[in-house]
């Protein structure tokens, strides 16, 4: 079992809620799938299941990966009040990622995320860009205040936002900004709610390549408990369902249903 007790080397806030953890140690090595997560145990013995949080950031030469996480209940607020030197045992890389090894460089994809599904994309852009694929990023909010990684995007190429709200970018979700998009991508790649992947199956129903990171409540995160099942397009009465655990988090959206 890929399991290590890791180093936690910073902790900062990024925006209300919104913290952004810098892990060490030796599992960074494998991790080189972007949009795979890590299972983190809660330090703390009336916590049974992990959580699972996607992998940010990665950098193999110093060990080091990143997570960005929203404070949501008890397990995300005990990791918040976690500090530098602090140990914490992680699981993983779990899951299957996205996959863009096929695409050639100077093809254009799209990148889109909305909210805390926008962590792992960071990671996927950078590897995108290491390969001189053009990306352009589509990212939703629920408003500036919650906004975050505007920079870090922006410096990986063109970057596109909408906040719910209207404070920041254009008002309305993603799909308002996906929709004034005049090209067509050679790919999608999206990780947010379930409205978010809907529009994006919706919008690019006719292009073959459509990734979408799914999220589902998840138990053992490794295949055996089936608590994260989701159903397929080619049988709905959920007889041939998958488990986003360790089939996914990625599919095809022509495979899902969402
Ligand atoms: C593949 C995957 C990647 C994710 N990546 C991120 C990320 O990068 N950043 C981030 O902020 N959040 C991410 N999430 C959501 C995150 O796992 C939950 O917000 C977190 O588990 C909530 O834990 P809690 O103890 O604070 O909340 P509680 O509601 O107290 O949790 C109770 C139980 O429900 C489970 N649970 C609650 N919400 C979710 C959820 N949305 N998805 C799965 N299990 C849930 C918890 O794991 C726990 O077992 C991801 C979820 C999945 C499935
Ligand atoms: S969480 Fe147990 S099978 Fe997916």
């Amino acid at each position: 079992m890929k399991q290590e007790d890791m180093t936690i080397v910073r902790q900062r806030q990024l925006a209300p809620r919104i913290f952004e953890m810098t892990l060490k140690g030796e599992l960074v090595s494998q991790m080189t799938t972007p949009g795979q997560f890590l299972h983190l145990r809660v330090p703390q013995q009336a916590f049974l299941l992990r959580r699972p949080i996607s992998i940010n950031h990665v950098d193999l030469a110093k060990k080091e990966c990143r997570i960005i996480y929203r404070v949501e209940g008890e397990g995300t607020e005990i990791f918040s009040h976690l500090t530098t030197g602090d140990l914490l045992d992680v699981m993983g890389p779990l899951g299957n990622g996205f996959q863009f090894h096929h695409l050639t460089p100077g093809e254009t994809v799209f990148v889109v995320g909305g909210g805390i599904g926008v962590p792992p994309l960071y990671e996927l852009s950078k590897q995108l860009r290491q390969r001189q694929i053009n990306v352009i990023h589509f990212l939703g909010f629920a408003s500036k205040d919650v906004m975050y990684y505007e920079a870090e995007f922006k410096a990986l190429g063109d970057t596109r936002i909408a906040t719910d709200d209207g404070s920041y970018g254009v008002k309305g979700n993603v799909g308002n900004v996906l929709m004034a998009a005049a090209q067509t991508p050679a790919a999608v790649f999206a990780c947010g709610n379930n409205g978010l992947l809907k529009t994006v199956a919706q919008l690019y129903e006719a292009l073959d390549d459509v990734q979408l990171s799914m999220e589902a409540r998840m138990a053992c995160g490794m295949g055996a408990c089936y608590a994260c099942v989701c159903h397929t397009k080619e049988d709905e009465t959920g007889v041939k369902s998958v488990k986003v655990c360790d089939e996914g988090p990625v599919f095809q959206a022509r495979k899902v249903v969402i």
